[in-house]
């Protein structure tokens, strides 16, 4: 399975969620057996060569491909969670989408201090995402020096911003 293997399987669907945005929609990829095995084999010799002691991925596309790698690596996966969702009190930091607003939260005993996090999602657009966990991980004491993806969208400069702030960015298909 190539990497333009996996692209095909990636579909893209016009106007969604808000008129003049191209959705790319994994969910063809994750349904396809041996196309989400090889994106997972792919993220997770990535994090391994990145020498990760524990896996961090967003909510909810993120959970799907990090918490399989984790798996995968015998890594442990903390997940980065929407609001309300945590049952502790959390650290929270808002941000900007492409389209619209958010809020993620942690749980702040979830990282020991200095671990080597690797950050995963599906998707890189604009950043803002990314940049807010990353921003929370290292509250939480957490090292974030890579980010893996599955894809990248080049032309809203994310990948640009998150090196900006000290992450190596990496990507299966752009
Ligand atoms: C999507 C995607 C990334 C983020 C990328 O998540 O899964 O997390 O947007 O956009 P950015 O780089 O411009 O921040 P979304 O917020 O749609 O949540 P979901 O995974 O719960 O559908
Ligand atoms: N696809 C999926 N998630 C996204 C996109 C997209 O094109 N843009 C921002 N988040």
């Amino acid at each position: 399975m190539t990497r333009d293997d996996l692209k095909a399987l990636v579909r893209s669907i016009p106007d969604f969620p808000q008129p003049g945005i191209l959705f790319r929609d994994v969910t063809t990829l994750i349904g396809d057996g041996p196309g989400f095995a090889a994106a997972v084999a792919m993220l997770s010799e990535k994090a391994l060569a990145a020498e990760a002691d524990v896996i961090a991925g967003i909510e909810a596309r993120g959970f799907i491909f990090g918490a399989a790698v984790a798996a995968r690596t015998g890594l442990g996966f903390v997940p980065v969670r929407k609001p309300g969702k945590l049952p502790v009190p959390a650290l929270a930091i808002d941000y900007a989408l492409e389209y619209g607003t958010d809020t993620l939260e942690i749980d702040p005993g979830a990282i020991g201090e200095g671990s080597r996090v690797v950050l995963i999602d599906d998707l890189i657009a604009t950043g803002g995402t990314a940049l807010a966990a990353t921003e929370l991980i290292r509250r939480a004491g957490g090292l974030v020096e890579r980010a893996l993806f599955v894809i990248d969208l080049p032309d809203l400069g994310g990948a640009g911003r998150l090196r900006e702030a000290g992450v190596t960015v990496d990507w299966l298909i752009d």
